[in-house]
């Protein structure tokens, strides 16, 4: 008798959709529309970061490398030996992918921060995993993170701690002192810091990778270098490590215009500056302009988006954004949790949008400018 095609799946992969972003689609189809949901940089690819696309979009003929250059340019960025502490992928999103494969047999546990960034989870499930989820605080309108929570968490089926620094949606670092104890678990440690340039990386906590094997720094171009599209990210981690987890790699994961232009961004010191710069002045902006509202919590940010609780105002974060739709904004919707259904979150847009979202919010909350 010949089985149903049902039947062979792994039982954890079961149901287990393709993954659409909604709003991603939608800013697509309608380019009109102010994309301030997707932490995306509003700024292009600088000239020098486009004319290393179109230099080596004229070898694509041509299999790429495994990213030696940029490897070694990342590890004098950071401070780390050499390329051997460095391994790159599509995106910092495939990176976990690739590390979290090394490490998850079905039923082993992941620990993570909620609220946070949904691909850990997204993984780990895949690899039938299960996602431990430890609450950040509610502490004086402001989210903490809960160290003696997650530690609290940690069993013998743990077999990986994802702590974002800083936190997405948060905004907001972890106490440099809290993250020794968890490398000393001697357990696998992956700290995302994807926003980290917007602080800057005397923030990052790159050194416990020289300290300890089990830690990994991952980190994406998406974010402050302005290369979303491109799909490039990293981990910076201890050689003998590395030397294990590349063997999860898909030979030529990444391509040859990601990577040379991923260089080249970091080759121009001054176009991440510049967006840095742009970046957190607009955060100080939009912060400032909407902490005036009354019963409107702005959670201070270090990254290129900012939360907010509104729902001492009486309204819900659902119906802020409904309102900023009509002004052709999208932002971005969060759970109810903490008792509030307040809760949504802006991404930095350009300094129009940024000024449109500011009146637009300001107009819905009743406040005069
Ligand atoms: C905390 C965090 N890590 C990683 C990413 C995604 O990075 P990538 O585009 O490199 O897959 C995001 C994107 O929003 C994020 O918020």
């Amino acid at each position: 008798m010949t089985k149903n095609i049902e039947e062979y799946y792994a039982p954890w992969v079961k149901g287990i959709p393709m993954y659409i972003s909604e709003h991603i689609e939608l800013a697509w189809r309608k380019p009109e529309l102010h994309r301030m949901m997707s932490n995306e940089n509003p700024v292009p690819p600088s000239d020098k970061v486009l004319e290393a696309m179109f230099k080596y979009a004229k070898m694509t003929n041509r299999y790429p490398d495994q990213g030696l250059v940029v490897r070694s340019k990342i590890a004098e960025i950071n401070g780390v030996a050499g390329p051997q502490n460095v391994m790159i992928g599509n995106g910092s999103s495939e990176v976990y992918d690739n590390i979290f494969r090394m490490f998850l047999e079905p039923g082993d546990e992941v620990i993570q921060h909620t609220p946070c960034f949904g691909i850990y989870g997204l993984r780990g499930t895949l690899l039938g995993a299960k996602m431990v989820s430890v609450p950040m605080l509610y502490e004086d309108h402001k989210l903490k993170f809960d160290h003696d929570g997650l530690m609290k968490a940690v069993t013998d089926k743990t077999k990986i701690i994802v702590i974002p620094n800083p936190n997405n949606p948060s905004g907001n670092f972890m106490d440099p002192q809290h993250f020794e104890p968890f490398a000393k678990l001697g357990i696998p440690l992956v700290v995302d810091e994807a926003y980290i340039e917007y602080a800057g990386l005397g923030m990052s906590q790159v050194e416990l990778t020289k300290k300890y094997k089990n830690v990994f720094v991952t980190r994406t171009m998406s974010k402050a270098y302005g290369l979303a599209g491109m799909r490039f990210g990293y981990t910076i981690a201890h050689e003998d490590t590395l030397k294990q987890v590349a063997g999860s790699l898909l030979p030529w994961n990444v391509g040859t215009i990601p990577m040379w232009a991923a260089l080249a961004a970091f080759e121009d010191t001054e176009g991440l500056a510049e967006r840095v710069k742009f970046n957190n002045d607009a955060v100080d902006y939009i912060s400032e302009a909407l902490s005036v509202i009354p019963g409107f919590y702005v959670m201070q940010s270090k990254a290129n988006y900012i939360l907010f609780d509104c729902g001492e105002t009486g309204k819900t974060g659902k119906q802020a954004l409904e309102y900023a739709e009509t002004k052709g904004i999208i932002l971005r919707g969060e759970s109810k949790k903490y008792g509030s259904d307040g809760w949504f979150r802006v991404t930095i847009g350009s300094k129009e949008e940024n000024e449109l979202f500011v009146n637009t919010m300001l107009e819905f909350f009743g406040v005069k400018k």
